[in-house]
């Protein structure tokens, strides 16, 4: 064959594997059998790999995906990724249509009413016809460039069909795992002695996330999708650019339907809570829109969320199973939870086995006794709980439940602390979980951040290599090095890290701690009062509780550890290793520089280590202007959490560079 020929060929076959993509995982109505398919596939594989020249990333054969590992490129979304107003209650719609209605002075308005898919967001972009790019929702603002495992989605079109798409939009949707492909993964992990996904929603979550695009397409992962954003859209209403977008090759939901009015919405809703069950994936309620985009630019956004859309939860569904025993689980600060061993149960479309019973308490107030069936019900989908006993069930003479008085762990007396409604194990110094799940706390995100390390945790504890946190700072690489399954890379890697999270700021450190009831932002509020350890070790009682949002118990929980030889000495270990064990005041220890000189800087949202104030006074200290609007001569947006959804639209308008704190603190080095 000529290389004209050749050429010719390979995008004819291409042409032909679109389409019959198309068909099978889009339309489910394939015209071709696997056989064929994987024939062509096979073809088209060879002559591109024969013929290099003719490489295309959107080419059908890119959808196996392959064995690079990638580190994902964090992106600035062009519009903001927002989430719905949620709602359980009937009234609430009411109430929501009623204002859309006041909002649109009464005029007439059309609702679509889709369903809510259970899954995990991504914006998809298309530049002339091709997917150049995959996001997932990150944190509204930045989200992963998740695009190679996003190829290997067959229902994802590579290279949109027909000519009168957009020359530039994004599409968004839901990524879901099917509730056939979610039963074949986990009996394949527990197979492998893997844990299994808890719900289809974290698989498919755990999925888009795999570092090597060719496992990502092993998984059958699919998407739906919802919304187009776009300057030159064909249409002015949302339904007729999703119907369009069918045309061009997306899987947009059948079960989208235009309601007119209250009652519409209303027998939409309550058609689908009772056939979601028949539906092959999951879905926990509908979703309710304002149909035409002007009327939608009419009422706006709140600072989270449209205001021309609402989410409508279906309320949890239930099940009967047996109960087969109760194991406890001892927490990293001794609390004692019990948790219920079920017979296999399927409910929401994952097998529930076991369920949290909380505490004592709860179990005296269901009233559970041995051997008793029970009602499951998904709370917030991921953790089950027992919501009730079937008593018709109950057999005679049936025992109650007796909490457990020593630790299943090290065998210690439980304690109940007053106004508690947990028991806990007293021996924090010995007991192996509580000295694991403290280390685990220590290491995790929003602690230290000492990636790679939670699942090492385990290991280097029973191996004798750490017995506090404090140890990690004195590993060597031949320590790490002895440990099964690290190799020279990942040994350094975690060395790495564990040297990085010297510079973590003392308010994360002393959340890192894992004092009892000193969460993230008490450890902010202490730590902007005193911000050294050795002040917070020498306050009193009262100088604890003089403090605002500081009460007697956390002040008593701050005491105690401080009081206790073993966590001075946890504390000095760290210290010596150059922990930040005083605030860094990158704001009042800096010196002024001109690293910002000339750039004027928005602030906008809350931050997770700096006030505003703190941020304001950094950028002047630099040289930097702090400006309170976003205009043309904005350099850049700082955003943080619960940024308003306005200044971003602003910002990606004007293209103006977004920044999050950790970017903006890297320009100050
Ligand atoms: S529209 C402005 N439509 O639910 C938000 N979202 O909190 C527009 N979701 O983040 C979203 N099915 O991930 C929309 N039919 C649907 C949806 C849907 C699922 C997800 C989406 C969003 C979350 C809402």
């Amino acid at each position: 064959m000529t290389k004209e020929k050749i050429k010719e060929r390979i995008e004819k076959l291409r042409q032909i594997l679109h389409y019959h993509n198309y068909q099978y995982y889009v339309l489910a109505q394939p015209e071709i059998s696997d056989f064929e398919y994987d024939n062509l596939l096979k073809e088209l594989k060879e002559l591109e790999e024969n013929n290099p020249q003719f490489f295309d990333p959107n080419s059908p054969t890119q959808r196996v995906g392959n064995d690079t590992t990638l580190e994902f490129k964090q992106v600035t979304h062009k519009y903001p990724m927002l989430s719905l107003g949620n709602t359980y209650s009937s009234e609430e719609v009411t109430d929501f249509i009623q204002r859309v209605q006041k909002g649109l002075n009464g005029e007439e308005t059309e609702f679509t009413c889709e369903l809510k898919f259970d899954g995990v967001a991504i914006g998809l972009s298309y530049k002339k016809g091709l997917l150049t790019q995959a996001v997932t929702r990150g944190d509204g603002v930045k989200g992963d460039d998740v695009t190679n495992n996003v190829k290997t989605i067959r229902s994802i079109p590579l290279k949109l069909s027909g000519n009168d798409f957009p020359e530039e939009f994004e599409i968004r949707g839901e990524i879901l795992l099917p509730h056939k492909g979610f039963e074949k993964i986990n009996n394949e992990r527990k197979k492998n002695n893997e844990p299994p996904f808890a719900n289809p929603r974290n698989a498919a979550a755990g999925t888009l996330k795999l570092q090597k695009s060719a496992t990502v397409a092993k998984r059958p992962l699919d998407c739906f999708l919802y919304s187009i954003l776009g300057d030159h859209l064909p249409f002015k209403t949302h339904y007729q650019n999703l119907t369009k977008a069918r045309e061009w090759g997306f899987k947009v939901s059948e079960h989208i339907k235009i309601c007119k009015g209250i009652d519409e919405i209303f027998e939409y809703i309550n058609y689908w809570d009772k056939e979601r069950h028949q539906l092959p994936f999951g879905t926990d309620g509908v979703v309710i829109k304002v149909n035409d985009y002007q009327q939608q630019e009419k009422l706006g956004y709140t600072a989270k969320s449209p205001r021309w859309a609402i989410a409508y939860k279906f309320k949890a569904e239930q099940a009967t199973t047996k109960l087969l025993s109760i194991q406890y689980q001892v927490g990293r600060t001794g609390a004692i939870t019990p948790v219920a061993n079920l017979e296999p149960v399927l409910l929401a479309g994952t097998t529930v086995k076991r369920a949290s019973l909380h505490n004592s308490d709860q179990i005296k107030l269901l009233d559970i006794h041995e051997n008793d069936t029970v009602f499951v019900e998904k709370g917030g989908d991921i953790i089950p709980k027992i919501v009730g006993v079937d008593k018709r069930k109950r057999k005679t003479g049936s025992k109650e439940i007796d909490f457990i008085k020593k630790c299943p762990e090290c065998g210690s007396d439980l304690i109940r602390i007053e106004g508690e409604a947990k028991h806990y194990c007293p021996n924090t110094a010995g007991c192996p979980p509580q000295i694991k799940g403290r280390i685990e706390h220590f290491v995790s995100r929003k602690a230290m951040n000492i990636g790679g390390a939670e699942a090492t945790i385990e290991a280097l504890f029973n191996k004798g290599l750490i017995s506090d946190s404090a140890d990690l700072y004195y590993l060597t690489k031949e320590d790490i090095l002895s440990l099964e399954r690290f190799g020279e890379k990942s040994a350094n890697n975690l060395l790495q890290s564990i040297e990085e999270s010297k510079t973590v700021p003392f308010q994360r450190v002393l959340y890192a701690l894992g004092i009892r009831y000193v969460g993230e932002t008490v450890a902010k509020t202490i730590a902007a009062k005193y911000p050294s350890i050795d002040e917070i070790m020498n306050a009193s009682f009262e100088d604890l509780t003089a403090i605002d949002e500081i009460g007697e118990r956390i002040a008593q929980s701050i005491i105690d550890y401080f009081k206790d030889k073993r966590n001075i000495k946890i504390i000095e270990k760290l210290k010596n290793a150059g922990v930040q064990l005083a605030q860094d005041n990158l704001t009042s220890k800096q010196k002024q520089t001109d690293k910002l000189k000339g750039l004027n800087i928005v602030i906008s949202g809350t931050f997770k280590n700096h006030s505003r104030d703190e941020l304001k006074e950094l950028i002047e200290k630099n040289g930097g202007k702090n400006t309170s609007s976003i205009s043309s001569n904005t350099n850049y947006l700082l955003a943080g959490e619960n940024i308003g959804p306005k200044k971003l639209e602003k910002a990606n308008k004007l293209n103006i560079q977004i920044i999050n704190e950790d970017d903006f603190l890297q320009l100050l080095t």
